[in-house]
């Protein structure tokens, strides 16, 4: 019995070694300025991830979590969020004539889908899915950190001997290197009007930023209450130890 339990767990140690190997190296760890409990969104890079996502990777992910005045609260206004939506069309209906008609999105819209529906995705990306981008950051082992590794881990050629499928691309940091995206970021292929270079690394760190912000645009609000209650907690301490030495002072 013990022998049987004992190749069972290296069954199992073997098994989790083996899938960690396919999955590549560690994602290099990354400064993000989300990070740390004073963490915020960099609003300027967050303004172009979110032109570099428009740009570039809504033609094949949809972002179906996020409305579009969602916005509102890392600084777009009103009217740029209006205009913005504008520019996407969506299905509605039925109107009074029991038809489906085609208007331009509206704020209160989510983001507006390039496909249909996975069949019609996979069909025009080689039977692959483009997964929603709405959670990547959090679905994924790494979070951030990952979704930047894989977006500049692309390598022209697969190393000699690795035998990789029509269509596929290589990449360091995918799970098995096989990929069916095309690399999507290219040196300037993106053009900011705030004047930043836009290497690759830098349109991915700006992407990845936004795509954060969507996974969890609840988050500063969360640090703000988390160190509002830990003052309230502190400045509670003080009072009752007051409170409590007053008290007591009599007897000791
Ligand atoms: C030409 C279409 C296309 C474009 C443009 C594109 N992607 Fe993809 N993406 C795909 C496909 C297809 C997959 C699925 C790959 C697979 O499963 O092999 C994918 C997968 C992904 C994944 C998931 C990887 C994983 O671990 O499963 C992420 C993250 C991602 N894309 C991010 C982006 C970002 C960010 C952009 C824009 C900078 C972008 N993609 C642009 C087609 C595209």
């Amino acid at each position: 019995m013990r022998k049987l339990l004992f190749c069972a767990a290296a069954a199992l140690i073997l098994a989790t070694g083996a899938a960690s190997a396919a999955g590549g190296p560690k994602a290099p760890a990354q400064t993000w300025s989300f990070d740390g409990i004073f963490g915020t969104y960099d609003r300027a890079s967050l303004r172009r991830g979110l032109q570099v996502y428009l740009e570039v990777c809504a033609s094949c992910h949809s972002l179906r979590l996020v409305a579009y005045r969602a916005l509102g609260s890392v600084g777009y206004s009103g009217d740029e969020i209006k205009a913005l939506a504008a520019t996407f069309e969506v299905q509605d209906g039925p109107n009074s004539e029991g038809e489906m008609f085609a208007r331009p999105a509206l704020p209160s819209d989510r983001f507006v889908s390039p496909y249909a529906n996975e069949m019609e995705a996979r069909s025009v990306n080689n039977g692959a899915f483009p997964p929603d981008l709405s959670l990547i950051t959090k679905a994924r082992k790494g979070g951030p950190d990952y979704t930047h590794a894989l977006l500049t881990g692309y390598k022209e050629e697969a190393p000699a001997g690795f035998k990789i499928g029509e269509d596929m691309h290589y990449n360091e940091y995918f799970p098995g290197h096989q990929i069916a995206m095309p690399a999507p970021l290219v040196e300037d292929g993106v053009e900011y009007p705030d004047g930043t270079k836009a290497t690759v690394e830098q349109l991915s760190k700006d992407v990845v930023l936004f795509l954060a912000w969507a996974a969890q645009p609840e988050l500063e609000e969360r640090k703000q209450l988390g160190i509002s209650v830990m003052l309230f907690l502190i400045v509670l301490t003080a009072m009752f130890y007051a409170l409590k030495r007053q008290i007591w002072a009599d007897v000791h």
